[in-house]
């Protein structure tokens, strides 16, 4: 090539007490370019950018930017170094404000070189704040925002020191379509400006739309370089993967006996009003709509977090006083909700024992933990999420982000609800581990529960779903049976634009 690349990786390999993580990675990335870093879970992708990032250092193999070798000892030195980081877990201290939050690390000092510019620090985070959401306030501590403004944050953080290079390690996990929208507009354009952009998201649309070549790891090693835009999407995936990827036909467990009924529920809280439906044993019900249209809020009510106002829930024929998460989860209801990263976890303890923590009064008699029963449980829900690597007894926190999302399914399984209530089940999760989380969603409603699902992908709704329930501001717009279903239908009734077909129930 004429030019030099902005970053090279040459013959990197991290080894870790148990595990090889990287071995001997290479390859470059240009001036202008964005990099698509790709590979399932625990492939070794965060990894890689925690050695460019400074936070490890390379077992062996060096790191090139703009052509010279670059040893980060520290964040700080990368940093320095024109290197932002878009870090998977969100980093961010929730009593300092929003603008504290980016200048964390680096504060702007005033003239005399003492005391922190905390106005001008503010006008610099509204400015960069403004090229993504406007309505993001910097002075406001960054514990009232909610988790994708958050995410908002870290990629605004980016912008303020002038990189060359900007790695993002799923940067877009809790942003709306919307949103992701005007991050694409402002990564082409710093591409443009000649910033290289690594880019890691296990949403290969976006991945397809706004990359031009990629790197696919499996198992800490490179098994390719694929031009983004001229090789098929499933070429991509089965190289991740090492297979081809079979789409699944849905299964149906649905039983006649309703199990749950909701009636005219209300919320107190939010915008959710009088909404009513079923769900039978061993059905699975889809519920779509838009960002903000109630879904998670219908989901709160039902599993006790929000305060219900009007309205009554049944669970197999028994009124249900929801008046606190401790009282739903007794009830048999239980919640995956959206927001789970890191979700009290005790992160140098075994993942076994993070998986009982919540439910540890099952596991225990006479005040005792029952550790046998643990290691079993453990050993059967782990493996049917599928963690990788399988150690039950490994620390939680030396898990990459996607095996710690299924450990918390498990161990949210692990209570043994028999109203289960998935809020985004797959977010975090490769595109191969999505279909065995479809597969057990599936085995759970065959072993008679009821079970809703609330995801933002059309193509998971209509994978998972028997029957789907579109919300729009607030109350149902439309309930669709499994041969209603096309994600046309969805998206009609979701932006209310169903037109004179639609059945209207209000
Ligand atoms: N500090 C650590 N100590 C020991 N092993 C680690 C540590 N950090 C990561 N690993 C291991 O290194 C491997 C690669 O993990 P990494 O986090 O880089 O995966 P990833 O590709 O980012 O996956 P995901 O898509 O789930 O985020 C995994 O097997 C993980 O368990
Ligand atoms: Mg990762």
């Amino acid at each position: 090539m004429a030019s030099t690349s902005r970053l090279k990786f040459e013959g990197i390999s991290k080894e870790f007490p148990s595990v090889k993580a990287l071995s001997d990675v290479s390859f470059e990335i240009m001036p202008g370019e964005i990099h698509a870093l790709l590979g399932e879970n625990g492939a070794g992708k965060s990894t890689l950018l925690r050695i460019l990032s400074g936070v490890f250092r390379p077992t062996s193999g060096e790191v090139y930017v703009d052509g010279q070798a670059a040893q980060f000892k520290r964040p700080v030195a990368a940093r320095a170094a024109g290197i932002a980081m878009i870090h998977q877990e969100l980093q961010q201290v929730p009593n300092l404000t929003v603008a504290q939050n980016m200048f964390l690390g680096q504060p702007l000092k005033t003239a005399g070189g003492v005391l922190v510019n905390r106005r001008e620090q503010e006008r610099r985070a509204r400015e960069a704040l403004a090229m993504i959401d406007p309505s993001i306030d910097p002075s406001l501590p960054i514990r009232n925002l909610k988790v994708a403004q958050r995410q908002i944050v870290e990629i605004a953080r980016a912008l303020l020191f002038n990189a060359k290079i900007i790695a993002m390690d799923e940067p877009t996990s809790s942003l709306t379509p919307a949103e992701f929208d005007s991050l694409a507009v402002i990564i082409e354009k710093l591409a443009a400006s000649g910033v290289a952009i690594i880019y890691v998201s296990h949403k290969m649309d976006e991945v397809f739309r706004i990359c031009h070549r990629g790197t696919v790891m499996r198992d800490g090693a490179v098994v390719g370089a694929v031009d983004i835009k001229t090789t098929p999407e499933k070429d991509v995936i089965a190289m991740m993967v090492g297979r081809e990827l079979m789409h699944e036909e849905h299964r149906s467990y649905v039983a006649a006996q309703v199990r749950l009924e909701v009636r005219d529920l209300s919320s107190a809280a939010t915008h959710v009003k009088d909404v009513s439906f079923d769900v039978r044993r061993g059905e699975v019900l889809g519920i779509a709509g838009l960002v903000g249209s109630g879904r998670t809020e219908l989901l709160r009510l039902l599993a006790g977090v929000d305060p219900i106002a009007a309205g009554t829930v049944k669970l197999d024929g028994t009124d249900l006083k929801l008046t606190s998460p401790r009282s739903a989860i007794a009830a048999g209801i239980g919640l995956l909700p959206e927001e789970r990263k890191r979700e009290g976890i005790i992160p140098i303890r075994p993942v076994s024992t993070n998986m009982a923590l919540p439910s540890l009064g099952k596991f225990s008699r006479g005040g005792l933990i029952r550790h046998g029963e643990v290691k079993r449980t453990a050993n059967d829900l782990l493996k049917r999420v599928n963690l990788r690597p399988f150690q039950i007894n490994r620390p939680i926190k030396l898990f990459s982000g996607g095996n710690q999302q299924k450990a918390i399914i498990a161990r949210w399984l692990a209570a043994g609800s028999e109203v289960l209530l998935f809020d985004e089940p797959t977010r975090g999760i490769d595109v191969g581990a999505k279909s065995e989380i479809y597969h057990l969603i599936e085995q759970l409603a065959s072993e008679g529960r009821a079970i809703i699902v609330v995801s933002s992908e059309l193509p998971e709704v209509m994978r998972v779903s028997d029957r789907v329930v579109v919300m729009r501001n607030g109350r149902i717009a439309a309930q669709l049976g499994r041969d209603e279903l096309s994600e046309q239908a969805i998206v009609a009734h979701a932006v209310g634009e169903a037109g004179l077909t639609a059945r209207d129930p209000a």
